[in-house]
């Protein structure tokens, strides 16, 4: 079995690219698509894990080295699970994070539903140059918040999560990479992929 010396992090989002290196051993180096100058894919999938194996399958493809990719995003349960998979296309559309976290609150609001649960769900996918590859999911369950803190990115600001009192842009960062969702995506990748480190 060949181990695992080196990995593309299949992202060009800096906050998910830290994220990913951080839950990885440090012993492996990490290579972003930035350093090979290779761009991003058209994200067409209509699920988190077609988008996850998309990147994955793409970014391999192009560096032909072993890639890890996510597909992640924010599910708000009275929006009828919106943004999610378009969690990063709101944000470009309204101008930014910022904006973006003010149109979900509006849209929360306008809903009149009082239900403020949300989730965030992300996908992991390993691919090997020879094709193999394996896709796992992490979820994390909470609340749409006010918007409180300047830790993290995306929409960090507006996510507590259950049994917590602070939201993830309230959190230090180790305190939130050790519990999100792509770190419960990621043990699960683990547990399948430990013998190769
Ligand atoms: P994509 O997976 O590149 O399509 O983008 C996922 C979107 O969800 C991005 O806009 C992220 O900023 C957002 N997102 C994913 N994970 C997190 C997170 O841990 N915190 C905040 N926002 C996130």
């Amino acid at each position: 079995m060949k181990k695992i010396n080196q990995i593309l992090i299949g992202t060009h989002n800096k906050g998910k690219f830290k994220e990913i290196s951080d839950l990885l051993p440090k012993k492996i180096k990490k290579i972003s698509p930035v350093e090979l100058n290779i761009e991003s894919p058209i994200e067409n999938g209509s699920t988190f894990i077609e988008n996850s194996q998309i990147k994955a399958h793409f970014f391999c493809k192009k560096s032909n080295l072993l890639t890890l990719s996510d597909d992640s995003g924010l599910e708000v349960e009275c929006l009828n699970n919106e943004p999610g998979i378009y969690s990063s296309r709101l944000a470009d559309q309204y101008g930014g994070f910022y904006n973006a976290m003010i149109e979900i609150l509006k849209r929360v609001e306008e809903s009149g539903k009082k239900n403020t649960k949300a989730k965030f769900v992300s996908v992991l996918t390993i691919q090997w140059p020879d094709g193999k590859k394996i896709s796992e999911t992490g979820e994390i369950i909470g609340n749409i918040s006010k918007i409180r803190g300047n830790n993290g990115f995306g929409y960090d600001p507006i996510f507590m999560p259950i049994g917590f009192s602070q939201t993830f842009g309230e959190m230090n960062y180790k305190k939130k990479l050790m519990m999100d969702h792509r770190f419960l995506a990621y043990k699960k990748l683990e547990s399948k992929i430990k013998d190769y480190f």
